[in-house]
């Protein structure tokens, strides 16, 4: 019996009521799919048009057709929207349960990390936040901790980061208690990166899309380190510089199927 036969549209849409308080919230095929990949624990996932989901993932994810046959349920598509107002224009959406903190800050504690941790320092935008998880995600970066007030896995980030929240270690944490490691703080007036090689276990810090880096961060950093830019520009977007920080980290390694 296929799982369209089996499927229990009530006892699915009961299990997300049960859960969605609780749960990351995976919103669109994306999402789903990153998630599963990076094996996320998913216990409910609800579309309202089956068919059309597997056949997307038979073009563009045949390696998670599988395990979306065995957990979509169909839902008419008025209820799956009164659990899901904003519903992806893929009409599909799925619960994930959030990694354990405590998993995350060993991962991001541990001493001989081969790849960078990301730290954003009060950030306050929350698609800025999301962009970098995915980037963090595509660099192989051991995780990307955020301070301040910001919730890393808002669903506005995760929306943002598409579904690799669960690719990378996610956390929030004080300045006092950022993971070990050589802290490289990026600012304007820091030296120029392109005179420096950063190391596996670089701490690369980005300060607020408002003021930059905070006191307690700059206290804290080993060094501060610019980005080119031609004079009278002010600054990059925050997520563009991360993404610079971390594309020359990765040009200092060799060439490898591994970011
Ligand atoms: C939008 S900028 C912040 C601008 C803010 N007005 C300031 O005074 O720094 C956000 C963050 O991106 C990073 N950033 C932006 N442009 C940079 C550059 N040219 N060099 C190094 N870091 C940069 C810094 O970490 C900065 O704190």
């Amino acid at each position: 019996m296929n799982r369209t036969d089996g499927a229990d549209p009530e006892g699915a849409v009961r299990a997300w009521r049960g859960l969605a308080d609780t749960s990351v919230l995976l919103d669109g095929f994306h999402a789903v799919k990153h998630a599963l990949r990076f094996d996320a624990r998913v216990p409910v996932a609800l579309t309202s048009d089956r068919p059309a989901v597997l056949a997307l993932a038979d073009e563009l994810a045949p390696d998670v057709k599988d395990a979306l046959d065995e957990l979509l349920t169909q839902v008419p598509d008025d209820r799956l929207r009164a659990l899901v107002p904003r519903l992806h224009p893929t009409a599909m959406a799925a619960l994930a349960v959030r990694p354990s903190r405590a998993a995350n800050l060993e991962a991001l504690r541990r001493p001989s990390r081969s790849a960078p941790v990301v730290v954003l320092d009060d950030p306050r935008n929350l698609g800025n936040a999301g962009a970098v998880i995915r980037l963090a995600a595509g660099f192989g970066a051991t995780g990307v901790v955020t301070t301040g007030t910001l919730d890393p896995w808002h669903p506005t980030v995760v929306r943002g980061g598409a579904g690799l929240h669960f690719a990378t270690a996610v956390e929030r944490v004080e300045v006092a208690d950022l993971p070990p490691g050589p802290v490289f703080a990026l600012d304007a007036e820091g030296d120029d990166i392109r005179g420096l090689k950063l190391p596996d276990d670089a701490v690369l810090a980005f300060g607020s899309e408002r003021s930059g880096l905070s006191a307690a961060l700059r206290e804290r950093a080993d060094h501060l380190v610019s980005l080119p830019m031609r004079p009278q520009v002010s600054s990059y977007n925050l997520a563009t510089s991360v993404g610079m920080a971390l594309f020359h980290w990765s040009a200092g390694r060799p060439p490898g199927p591994e970011a």
